[in-house]
């Protein structure tokens, strides 16, 4: 079927939003930049870049992805409270087009036991936020959070004054994951039905992951007349996560003979998009995860390989390079150059500023000298570590370990924080033990390790480790990652990586959830 037969349906993405709300995917100023960068080139509409209000953290990353971004729109989330709608508003400022994205809860479960607010009280907050947003922008959302959890009815009349006291997008989304498709289908057609200026505004669909049908709900929300879809890259959120957009746009395009729609994102990004997102969130991706798995185009059985090998059609209903699966290449050696990195990095989809160039290159000219064979997966950690480095205040510098049967052992470790560098000795029960405590000497903190993990980014006794640690101080908790073919010294870097992400997470000082309305 031809793209001009369907309908357009509008990519609205929110892993900069409600992504990185989910416990430990803190982003830094950095690596949200390069994210929306990414999801401007891809053809994503709108890209939700945060929640203004939350911290100047968050305030700074939606200002400057608005003042950067070219093509998509930039929104900004705001709860029903006169000072977040003049963040948001204030933040989204600078954009070409940007959306004050704004929300209340509506089901009686949160208007009884979060909001304490009676349904009249609630219809009164909705004219006035929606209004004030409307005064500042043309292009405002309204959002009834917990919406499937609401009687019809109720429901009717909010999307009613959201609508006539100017929303132009109305969302509904399924914030707790309970709603099947039959049922989200059914809600969208009842209001477009039942709600006289209903054909004012674009309706959207926004699935929590609960029960796996995040991604199901949301076609069927489409089918019953939303053009909007909220989602995420790699279905990042809290909890079971969001839709996956990656999932979204390749049943779109697969099935479109029963989902005729059509969205603007080029799907030849989704593996970038899920590699980076990845990376700059700590989160790995489940190898059988649709499309962006590792396996997801994988053939094991020989009944599949042998039909493969005749008709790739025979097993395979989307082909991998469609997704931006390439082959893996052998890259360089130690004798190549500036020029050779720099188009190797465009292939791989990178555009670094000058500084993270330069350290790239020095740090791959490094690697070439160490490791036998550089492939592309190598360059990608490599790249990658040096993008959550440049968004970092507190940097690891030199490492010495003296590790062994003799014990105890010692680390020698000096650090940056914030241009000063400070060198400390510490012992600990192993070496890991040992680095992991002269971190702390350098940075004193209370968080404790939940998690370190190491894996080989690619095969051989040189290749290099990528670390993962999650640390977790009073509930708050952040992951981060370092790649280095030092074990030792991916792990500094991944535990620095991963306090730094704590000390954003800690200038938070709202969460979506905290307070739903003044
Ligand atoms: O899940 C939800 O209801 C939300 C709203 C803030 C839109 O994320
Ligand atoms: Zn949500």
């Amino acid at each position: 079927m031809s793209a001009a037969s369907n309908d357009q349906v509008v990519i609205f993405d929110t892993t900069l939003r409600d992504g990185e709300q989910s416990p430990g995917a803190s982003m830094t100023l950095e690596e949200k930049l390069q994210v929306a960068e990414l999801l401007d080139t891809m053809g994503v509409d709108i890209i939700e870049a945060g929640f203004p209000i939350a911290s100047n953290g968050d305030f700074e990353a939606v200002s400057e992805i608005a003042r950067r971004s070219k093509n998509a729109v930039i929104a900004g989330l705001a709860r029903a409270i006169s000072a977040d709608i003049d963040r948001a508003g204030e933040a989204v400022r600078n954009a070409e087009r940007g959306r004050i994205h704004t929300f209340v809860s509506t089901s009686p479960i949160h208007l009884q036991h979060q909001m304490n607010k009676t349904e009249d009280e609630v219809l009164e907050i909705i004219q006035r936020t929606v209004a004030q947003a409307r005064n500042l922008i043309d292009d405002v959302e309204w959002s009834a959070m917990d919406a499937t959890r609401t009687p019809i009815e109720y429901l009717s009349r909010c999307v009613e004054a959201a609508i006539a006291a100017g929303a132009t997008t109305i969302n509904l989304p399924d914030t707790v994951g309970y709603a099947v498709p039959q049922e989200y289908r059914e809600m969208f057609e009842q209001i477009r039905a039942n709600v006289p200026n209903s054909d004012k505004a674009v309706f959207s669909v926004h699935c929590h992951n609960d029960l796996g049908l995040a991604v199901a709900n949301s076609l069927a929300g489409v089918t019953g007349g939303a053009r909007q879809i909220e989602c995420t890259i790699n279905g990042l959120g809290e909890r079971a996560g969001n839709a996956a957009l990656e999932e979204i746009v390749m049943a779109v395009r697969t099935r479109n003979d029963i989902l005729p729609y059509a969205s603007k994102v080029d799907p030849v990004y989704l593996t970038r998009a899920s590699k980076l997102v990845s990376a700059v969130s700590s989160f790995p991706v489940q190898y059988n995860k649709a499309i962006v798995g590792k396996n997801a185009f994988a053939h094991e059985s020989g009944i599949h390989q042998d039909g493969m090998l005749k008709n790739a059609e025979t097993y395979e209903i989307m082909r991998p390079e469609d997704v931006g699966v390439r082959a893996t290449s052998l890259v360089m050696g130690k004798h190549s150059g500036r020029h050779a990195f720099k188009d190797k990095l465009v292939e791989l989809g990178y555009d670094l500023g000058d500084n993270a160039f330069q350290e790239a290159f020095r740090r791959f000219k490094e690697l070439a000298d160490r490791k036998k064979n550089v492939y592309d997966e190598d360059i990608e950690a490599l790249v990658e570590d040096e993008i959550t480095i440049q968004g970092e205040t507190v940097k690891v510098i030199a490492l010495t370990v003296i590790a062994g049967t003799g014990g105890p052992q010692k680390a020698i470790l000096t650090m940056d924080i914030d241009g000063r560098h400070e060198t400390r000795e510490a012992t600990g029960d192993g070496p890991v033990d040992a680095t992991f405590n002269a971190i702390k000497a350098i940075w004193p903190h209370e968080a404790t390790l939940q998690l370190y993990q190491v894996n080989a980014v690619t095969e051989g006794t040189d290749a290099q480790a990528e670390v993962s640690v999650r640390l977790e101080d009073s509930g708050k908790i952040a992951t981060g990652k370092g790649a280095d073919t030092d074990t030792l010294v991916a792990s500094a870097r991944a535990y620095v990586s991963a306090l730094n992400k704590l000390a954003i997470r800690s200038q938070r000082i709202v969460n979506v959830d905290d307070a739903i309305a003044s």
